[in-house]
């Protein structure tokens, strides 16, 4: 339920930064039909007292192209960052795109704590994540 709501937040709201050139050299273009992805969210709290901090520019220019360099070998096709108003109870939207989820729960277990340990560098949250597939894409 949660997800539905999300997704339906995502596809009519949201901004998409697509991968950067560079990181666009693999064979297959990313979400096709069938893919396995891996969801992270990044949860959002803005009131009197307290504002989440999230620093998109060292996001999308360090952290995930060095996250994608160590996941590509094992199978990561690519990645989509989207970005959500400060209405929405998470500020940041990432997919990573591989065949199968077994090639992301392998990737993760060797390099999953080493990409954690740099959260602080960007995020004031801990990101929440959750693994799916492409139903259909249409664009
Ligand atoms: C603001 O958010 C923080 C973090 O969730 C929370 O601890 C605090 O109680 C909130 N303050 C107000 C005024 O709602």
């Amino acid at each position: 339920m949660q997800f539905q709501t999300l997704a339906s937040l995502l596809f009519t709201t949201a901004s998409v930064f697509s991968q950067s050139a560079k990181a666009q050299d693999t064979a297959c273009a990313p979400g096709n039909v069938g893919d396995a992805f891996s969801l992270t969210v990044y949860p959002q709290i803005h009131n009197a007292t307290y504002d989440s901090t999230f620093d998109l520019d060292y996001y999308s220019q360090q952290q995930l192209p060095w996250v994608y360099s160590l996941y590509k070998p094992f199978g990561m096709k690519g990645y989509t960052i989207n970005t959500l108003g400060t209405d929405a109870p998470y500020s940041i939207v990432t997919f990573f795109y591989f065949d199968t989820e077994e090639q992301f729960n392998e990737a993760l277990a060797a390099h999953g704590d080493e990409i954690l340990a740099r959260l602080p560098l960007f995020s004031s949250e801990y990101p929440i994540h959750w693994l799916g597939h492409v139903f259909n894409t249409t664009i």
